[in-house]
């Protein structure tokens, strides 16, 4: 008897699109890939999200999301950490960037460094991070993989507002996936991933407007 597999996530219970008064202003922070900034530039072409981004700032020479944002006609920002000699001085890099691009919101899409009370202070409540788990499970690098280590069966993703301990701060909105048994890191971020793409255009609709719960 084969049995079928409900892949149904536990959806966040807001509606979409999310009535907004004010285009907000975004500077997105990214180091790879950049499906996350595609799926927010899709959400804003689309006109469920109310937003602008300005300027995309990426560290690692080779990303793709450069290409993405280039593709958009989006601005782009190469900060290759290597080149400052703290973090603080790149997050001091960064805000320069993004004050000069006028971003209201910072939108962190596989920002792959820590980020410093710099810039925190900068943008008081106005940094949003995703990440590939349930927080406050398995923060931290490889979270997929430690989720599967852990042996969970439901893991998922989280978009929250950045405080200074890695991947911690206030939740604004979160999606559930099933843990397969035959899942590979592979895999399950691919489920993972489909759901930041729904979760992130409207996480950053809620923040703008304060609406947190
Ligand atoms: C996303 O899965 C995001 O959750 C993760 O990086 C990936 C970036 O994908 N972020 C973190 O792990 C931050 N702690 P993308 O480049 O395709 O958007």
């Amino acid at each position: 008897m084969s049995v079928d597999r409900d892949f149904s996530v536990i959806s966040p219970a807001v509606q979409w699109p999310i009535a907004q008064v004010e285009q907000v202003h975004l500077g997105v922070m990214a180091s790879g890939n950049g499906s996350n900034l595609e799926a927010i530039v899709s959400a804003i072409a689309c006109k469920q999200l109310k937003a602008k981004i300005e300027v995309l700032i990426y560290n690692q020479p080779e990303a793709r999301v450069a290409q993405r944002a280039e593709r958009w006609g989006i601005p782009t920002v190469l900060l290759d950490h290597r080149a400052f000699p703290s973090r603080e001085m790149l997050d001091a890099a960064i805000i320069q960037t993004l004050l000069q691009s006028d971003v209201e919101w910072v939108i962190m899409a596989g920002w792959m460094r820590r980020v410093t009370e710099v810039l925190i202070d900068a943008f008081p409540q106005r940094i949003l991070n995703i990440h590939p788990s349930l927080l406050p499970s398995f923060s931290g690098i490889r979270a997929v993989e430690q989720a599967l280590q852990a042996g969970v069966k439901i893991s998922g993703c989280t978009v929250h507002l950045v405080e200074l301990a890695v991947d911690s701060g206030p939740i604004i909105m979160q999606a559930a996936v099933p843990v397969l048994p035959e899942d590979t890191a592979v895999t399950l971020q691919a489920r993972i991933q489909q759901q930041e793409h729904q979760i992130y255009p409207q996480a950053i609709a809620l923040a703008a407007q304060q609406i947190y719960s």
